[in-house]
């Protein structure tokens, strides 16, 4: 049996509906990964064979107010969970994030490249990352730039400003992977289910910038928005992100023959998907 924690996110929501029957989700109505007691309680009366943890406080901006909640959550959290899985001889799979870069390379990064967070959410995420390995049989799987029905995201917010607005400002020096949950969580089962264990990369493939990625939005929904481009520095965010961040994702379809899709037809899907909801 799979146990999904965080099954309730973005991310778990699509993870289980994918999984069917193989897979109990818990979220924290039912487990708070910052207790160990919570864990251990959890995972010995479920026993199951792999946790998939999809659980984190995603809160950029909020992770630099709330360094304790952050590394709680998304870094002693996923030690407990290392923990039981190890008392369990379970394998666990942490899901990561390119934050862990400092998107200084210039070209996309593999799993053995350097990180270097530049913020509290990327410092805690990769603490995550070393937790992870204390259970022996782990795999971590580092994605980005997410959207998918079941949570906030840069579609949904773009498509809501759209509403009452022709002309938007968005960055246009951040480059990456928008990420569709859907593909992410396939490529984590062809992972867990191809006996992966260590650290790989998983995003749709080519990339792009945020202004980029509005513009694509606005274009597939048929919106005539018009995109103006402005800088990182302009939006002073409290989190610093990394520039360039791409992940390559060789390790993930050598190892398992799964072939990631373009990021601009996983928005189609994904567009299509949410309107027959
Ligand atoms: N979103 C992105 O763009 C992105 C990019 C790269 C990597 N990731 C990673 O991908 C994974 C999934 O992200 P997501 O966007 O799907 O996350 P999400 O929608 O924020 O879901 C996280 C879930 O974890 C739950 N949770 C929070 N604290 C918990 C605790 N102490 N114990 C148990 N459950 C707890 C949350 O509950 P509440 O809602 O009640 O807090 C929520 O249901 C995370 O590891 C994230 O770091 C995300």
């Amino acid at each position: 049996m799979i146990l999904v924690v965080g099954a309730e996110g973005m991310l778990g929501r699509d993870v289980m509906a994918l999984l069917g029957d193989r897979a109990q989700g818990v979220d924290i109505a039912d487990i708070d990964i910052t207790s160990l007691e919570s864990v251990m309680e959890v995972v010995a009366a479920r026993k199951p064979d792999v946790i998939i943890n999809c659980a984190a406080y995603t809160d950029v901006d909020g992770c630099e107010s709330n360094t304790e909640k952050a590394m709680a959550v998304n870094a002693e959290g996923v030690g407990y969970l290392a923990m039981a899985c190890r008392e369990q001889s379970a394998v666990l799979v942490q899901i990561s994030t390119d934050y862990v870069f400092d998107g200084g390379k210039g070209t996309p990064y593999v799993e053995d490249d350097a990180p270097h967070p530049l913020s509290v959410y990327g410092e805690s995420k990769l603490a995550g990352e070393m937790n992870a390995a204390f259970c022996p049989e782990h795999l971590i799987v580092r994605t980005q730039w997410l959207y998918g029905i079941h949570g906030k995201n840069f579609v949904e917010t773009m498509l809501g400003l759209a509403a009452d607005k022709d002309e938007l400002t968005v960055v246009d020096d951040q480059i990456g992977s928008p990420t569709w949950t859907v593909d992410l969580a396939r490529a984590i089962v062809a992972l867990v289910d191809g006996g992966c264990r260590g650290i790989y990369h998983a995003v749709n493939s080519d990339y792009c910038s945020w202004n980029g990625f509005a513009q694509a939005i606005f274009e597939a929904a048929g919106l005539g928005v018009a995109v103006k481009p402005m800088t990182t520095t302009e939006l002073n965010r409290p989190a610093t992100r990394p520039l360039y961040s791409t992940l390559d994702c060789t390790r993930l379809m050598n190892d398992t023959g799964f072939q990631p899709q373009p990021w601009r037809t996983a928005l189609r899907d994904y567009l299509a998907a949410r309107s027959v909801q």
